[in-house]
């Protein structure tokens, strides 16, 4: 029923995306933005059931499109790892999170540099919720050691290259334990997205709050401080302490529900299901199909415009270049492949026109 209705929605855009056509076209997607520790890698990793690369400092380099397929029967568990022309099949998950690493290298160089690159991870389990999502770096402001002074502003405008589409929903990681409203990533979506028709908040460490700030707290999940139409949710993930004495993702999932059941304020949020991991999965799937169903009439137009475009230059080809020297080389310039990419004109194309 439900999942019938989710998966050819996103397996289009998957395919889409697949076939590079984010390069040209705005594909609607999930974006996870936040500060740097407020707990995306996370909440992805509850998401997915799949240890992902996480700790202090930064960690995620490349985007990392993470598509989580549900199967059911057969298949347990299985990963994809994919990059440029690469793709990498995993039983099991122990040795993602090394692989992971080293795509980033592979990609951005070894180091904290940070590269526009996609990575992306498919993991199909009778265990996830059909959701495609993309993880960004984190927002920093202090640069660690190696990187360049202007990290901060680079990262900015990465995440900033992707939120401002129309076509995104931005999920905002923001820790209950910081002041919420001053939050960079919330401020960077109220920046490209006004009314808050396509931004959901994700409150995260509620286990960490500060004694006294809880009502504040609430009034900000109900709404009534920085109102986003797709409102928010609190979840509570491992913390580092968990990490080290080996809890698993499935135990943790209890442990959250747990710790919102006995939550002296925050347990109204269950029934609200503006609480957990496991609401949270559900609602974004939602999200994001309707807005891929809200997005295909653009797509189709988009679509239409390019292959007008294209039809006219292709018409332009056939009646080859004008005679003149001069303007059959401009227009050679102009049908350069490589011109979107900035790369000189070939060579040979050069030499047969001479210097002029
Ligand atoms: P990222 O940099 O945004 O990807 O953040 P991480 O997911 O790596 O999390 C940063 C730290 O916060 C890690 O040590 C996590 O274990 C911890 N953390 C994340 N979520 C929670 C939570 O809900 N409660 C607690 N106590 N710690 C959390
Ligand atoms: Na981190
Ligand atoms: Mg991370």
């Amino acid at each position: 029923h439900l999942e019938e209705s989710i998966r050819p929605y996103i397996d289009l855009i998957d395919t889409l995306r697949s076939a590079g056509i984010h390069k040209d076209l705005a594909l609607p997607t999930i974006i996870v933005i936040g500060d740097q520790s407020s707990g995306k890698s996370s909440v992805l990793e509850a998401l997915s059931g799949v240890p992902l690369p996480r700790g202090s400092g930064i960690v995620t380099r490349c985007p990392l499109e993470l598509r989580l397929k549900k199967v059911e029967g057969g298949v347990s568990w299985k990963a994809v790892l994919s990059y440029n022309d690469k793709k990498n099949e995993f039983v099991d998950s122990s040795s993602l999170e090394t692989r992971v690493h080293e795509a980033q290298d592979e990609l951005a160089g070894k180091g904290v540099a940070i590269r526009d690159d996609l990575i992306t991870l498919e993991v199909m389990s009778p265990g996830v919720c059909d959701l495609t999502l993309i993880d960004l770096p984190g927002i920093t402001r202090v640069p660690v050691n190696g990187q360049p002074q202007d990290i901060g502003s680079q990262i900015k405008r990465m995440i900033m290259k992707y939120i401002e589409k129309q076509e995104t929903i931005n999920m905002v990681v923001c820790p209950c334990n910081t002041d919420i409203a001053t939050t960079e990533a919330l401020k960077m979506a109220q920046e490209v997205d006004p009314d808050g028709k396509r931004t959901v908040a994700i409150l995260t460490k509620p286990d960490l709050i500060d004694k006294g700030t809880e009502k504040r707290i609430l009034r900000i999940v109900s709404n009534e401080v920085i109102p986003l139409r797709k409102g928010y949710i609190m979840v509570k993930c491992r913390g580092q302490q968990q990490i080290d004495d080996n809890i698993s993702l499935e135990e943790s999932a209890d442990m959250e529900r747990d710790f919102f059941q006995n939550h002296e304020h925050f347990s109204c949020l269950l029934q609200e299901e503006k609480a957990t991991i496991k609401s949270l999965a559900v609602k974004l799937s939602q999200h994001l199909v309707d807005h891929i169903k809200k997005s295909l009439r653009q797509l189709n137009e988009q679509i239409k415009k390019k292959l007008w475009d294209l039809r006219n230059e292709l018409k332009e080809c056939e009646a080859g270049p004008p005679q003149d020297p001069r303007g059959a080389k401009k227009f050679l310039i102009q049908r350069n492949p490589g011109r979107h990419e900035k790369s000189p004109l070939h060579p040979i194309w050069l030499a047969s026109f001479g210097s002029n």
